[in-house]
């Protein structure tokens, strides 16, 4: 029997890129993202595409429930997010609730929708897309950081809960990645050297969800990184972090 992913945020490159590891793999797909155009699109030129939804995650979600009724989801792949680069007390609020939405809450909802019935199953796999942010305080990126530390604890907690269930949790962190469309009020410019590949980041973390990896980092070089600024105090990685976003924000 051919398994099924559920991927979020499919319209974006990363969505997209997930959706052509999975469609490799033979993996049938039901793809949701905000545009209907795009998901359409991208249904008919990826195999395996069986349906796909439009639904704002930030509003309800029952929509997308209901679509997937009577379908059985063995893998969820959370990657829908939203950032906004902006000094906190300068952010609209409608713009930090957005994120809290987006990132944190329907996460925890479709992590929470999906999970019981992978346990009645006994198998399945949930792929949470998170950051390298997670791992630090990130001055300019304060809540969209704080979100995906949300999404890293989680993950690493729901990882540990399934342990010998036949469910494995993945906690993605990837840096910067080429990404279409994204503007200073999204991303921090950081340098062009330093940017993934989606394709790259979507296979590695296809992989590692694949192997049941509790958490991701898909550049071998910033894993080193942040392995070794786990060891630091924090005084020092807020400094430096602090100094890092005014260097890319030219202030
Ligand atoms: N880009 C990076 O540098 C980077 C680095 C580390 C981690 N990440 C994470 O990787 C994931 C994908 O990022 P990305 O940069 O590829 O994002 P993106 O290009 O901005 O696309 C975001 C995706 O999420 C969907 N989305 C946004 N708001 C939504 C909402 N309210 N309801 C439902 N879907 C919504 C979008 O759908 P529509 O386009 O149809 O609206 C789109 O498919 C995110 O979780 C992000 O935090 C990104």
């Amino acid at each position: 029997m051919p398994l099924t992913a559920l991927i979020t945020g499919a319209t974006s490159t990363l969505g997209e890129a997930f959706a052509r590891t999975l469609s490799s793999r033979d993996i049938r797909l039901v793809l949701t993202g905000r545009r209907e155009d795009r998901l359409r699109e991208i249904a008919e030129t990826i195999p395996g595409v069986t349906s796909f939804i439009a639904c704002d995650l930030t509003e309800d979600i029952s929509p997308l429930m209901a679509h997937t009724k009577g379908t059985s989801i063995d893998i969820l792949i959370n990657n829908a997010g939203s950032s906004r680069v902006s000094k906190f007390y300068q952010m609209p609020e409608a713009r930090i609730e957005e994120q809290m939405a987006l990132n944190i809450l329907s996460l925890t909802r479709l992590c929470r929708h999906f999970l019981p019935p992978m346990v009645e199953r006994g198998h399945g796999r949930i792929l949470n897309v998170a950051s390298i942010a997670a791992f630090h305080p990130f001055p300019a990126l304060s809540v969209y950081a704080a979100s995906k530390a949300y999404v890293l604890s989680l993950s690493e907690s729901l990882s540990e809960e399934c342990r010998g269930s036949g469910i494995y949790i993945t906690c993605l962190c990837p840096g910067g990645i080429d990404t279409v469309g994204q503007t200073a009020d999204t991303h921090l410019d950081v340098p062009e050297f330093t940017q993934l590949d989606a394709q790259s980041v979507a296979t590695l973390g296809i992989e590692a969800m694949m192997k049941g990896d509790a958490i991701c980092v898909p550049d071998k070089t910033q894993a080193v990184a942040v392995a070794v600024s786990q060891h630091q105090p924090r005084w020092l990685m807020r400094r430096l972090t602090g100094i890092a976003t005014r260097l890319a924000r030219g202030h």
